[in-house]
């Protein structure tokens, strides 16, 4: 589906009341939790025989195929240079396929102009391994930096930030530059910056890439309590430890090509 028609518009302020007190217990009766990741029906990301070659020529991802679903928590592994990052680039429009489409909430990305993007990105929540915070900014005004860019206004923006601090437990931190926390406590802020907006979906690159086992674990769990209300989460990793501890599916690229490990 083409959204080249749409008129420019705000994205629409979800409701985020309590949005992440309860969890969700069945997804044919939406909580309010769910409605606060607002979903559209069907697969939430499809990918059909996507192909990727960098300017220079580096053929990153062949032929790749994946469907992912609305509320589903999906595990990409695969070694350095598989594709993983590109993967996800292509999702939220920094890269762009040499062959096949990649649609994401409906949305088919070859057909989107500029504006479009904006509205793909608004869409979805980001967390970088290396978090790219705002060194001179605080941990609030990191995370509140995302709402105001949106133009959402003084009073939801306060509204929002305690409990998406929270949610990452670090209401206590939210005067602290990000120089002053440990590399868990800022890429909990980069997770608190990334759902704020509650986006549907979100995207983790490496998020445990830096962290060591005690921090990677509470990473994945607060990933897991965001999946739970509701957001459809992919996460790549090269911990195959962290993979077996959990029961989500898996895919893996090698090479560029990609297979379903499980699920
Ligand atoms: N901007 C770019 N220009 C050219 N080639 C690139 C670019 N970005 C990535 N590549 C190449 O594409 C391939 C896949 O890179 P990608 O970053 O997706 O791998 P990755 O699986 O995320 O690796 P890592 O686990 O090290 O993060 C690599 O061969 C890489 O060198
Ligand atoms: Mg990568």
């Amino acid at each position: 589906m083409s959204v080249t028609s749409d008129p420019p518009q705000r994205p629409p302020i979800p409701p985020f009341g309590q949005p992440f007190v309860p969890p969700v217990t069945d997804s044919a009766a939406p909580s309010r939790s769910a409605t606060a990741f607002q979903q559209p029906a069907g697969a939430c990301i499809q990918l059909e025989r996507v192909t990727k070659i960098y300017d220079n020529g580096c053929r990153a991802l062949l032929e790749v195929s994946l469907q992912v679903k609305r509320g589903e928590f999906l595990f990409v592994t695969g070694p350095s240079g598989s594709g993983k990052s590109t993967l996800l680039k292509l999702l939220y429009g920094e890269e762009q396929a040499a062959a096949g489409e990649v649609t994401v909430n409906g949305m088919a990305l070859s057909q989107l102009k500029r504006p479009q993007i904006a509205k793909l990105r608004r869409q979805i929540g980001i967390v970088f391994q290396d978090y790219k915070l705002i060194p001179s900014r605080t941990v609030a005004e990191n995370v509140a930096f995302v709402l105001q860019a949106q133009s959402f206004t003084r009073k939801e923006i306060h509204r929002r930030l305690l409990p998406t601090l929270k949610l990452v437990g670090l209401q206590d931190k939210a005067e602290c530059f990000p120089g002053e926390l440990s590399g868990g406590e800022q890429q909990r802020v980069s997770i608190a910056r990334a759902v704020v907006g509650t986006p549907p979906i979100l995207l983790a690159d490496e998020p445990t890439g830096n962290l060591d086992p005690d921090n990677s674990i509470q990473v994945i769990k607060i990933l897991q309590r965001l999946n739970a209300m509701g957001i459809t989460v992919l996460v790549t990793t090269h911990d195959e430890h962290l993979v077996r501890q959990s029961h989500h599916p898996v895919v893996q690229i090698r090479d560029g090509r990609l297979l379903r490990v499980r699920g």
